[in-house]
Formats: structure tokens, C-alpha cells, sequence
């Protein structure tokens, strides 16, 4: 594991930080490489191989995804910033505003407003439901 980014000795850190270390060092890798393949795409002049970049932009774009979910189901402060941000129809900064009532990030002051989680969330897909998979013995 690299450890020339780490910014306090490694005996000092928990388990818990260095994994978290591995999976942002490892984020900030594929978002970075998203940025080459869509930057060489745009100056890429061949389609077939412009076609085969962006391919693989995407593909970059889902090992981030992927990295973004372990950080969200292995730690609460990411899991609250991101249901608090991630697919929100509201200005991004409203949504701030109504969640913190101006006074910072969310889940770090005393003025959180319970109902503002809910303000500027995108609905939940209408339609098909499965409903309950109990056996009610009928
Ligand atoms: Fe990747």
C-alpha cells in the first residue's frame, strides 16, 4: 500500500483510516482516470478509437461508483453526506442550506432540520412494487 500520501505516521492511524486511505487513494486514481480518457477522446481524431476511449471513460466511471459505494456502506459520514446529496433535484447549495440552515456541513452542528433531508430528493420511481414475499397461507 502507498503510504507517501499519508499525513500522520501509519502506527498512528486505525485500520479503519488506512482502508479508507486504500479506497480514496484508489478514487481519486479512477476519477483521474476518467479525466485522460474523456480529455483524449476529445482530441482523439480516429472514431473507432475515440468510440474505445470513451468505452473505457465509462468503465473508469464505474470502478468509482464502485469505490464510492464501499466508502458509503463502510462509513456513517460519508452514508450521511450522500443521502443528504446524491440524487437531489434541488440546487446543490439549497440543499446544504436547508439541511444545515446555513451553519455548515451536514451532521456537524445543532441546527439540523429533520423534515430538510427529504427537500430536494428526486421521487421514488412510480409504478411496479413487488409487494410482500410472506406467505400469508392463502
Ligand atoms: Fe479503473
Amino acid at each position: 500500500m502507498s503510504s507517501e500520501s499519508l499525513h500522520a505516521p501509519r502506527q498512528r492511524l486505525t485500520i479503519h483510516t488506512l482502508t479508507h486511505h486504500q479506497a480514496i487513494a484508489s478514487l481519486m486514481e479512477e476519477l483521474e482516470a476518467v479525466d485522460w480518457y474523456k480529455q483524449r477522446a476529445d482530441d482523439c481524431e480516429d472514431a473507432a478509437l475515440k468510440d474505445i476511449l470513451l468505452h473505457n471513460m465509462r468503465e473508469e466511471m464505474e470502478h468509482a461508483c464502485m469505490v464510492m459505494e464501499w466508502l458509503r456502506r463502510s462509513d456513517s459520514d460519508w452514508a450521511e453526506q450522500m443521502s443528504t446529496y446524491l440524487f437531489t433535484e434541488a440546487p446543490i447549495t439549497e440543499v446544504e442550506e436547508a439541511e444545515t440552515g446555513g451553519n455548515g456541513p451536514v451532521g456537524g452542528g445543532d441546527a439540523q432540520d429533520e423534515a430538510a433531508p427529504e427537500k430536494g430528493r428526486a421521487s421514488p420511481p412510480a409504478g411496479f412494487t413487488i409487494g410482500t414475499l410472506k406467505d400469508n397461507g392463502e
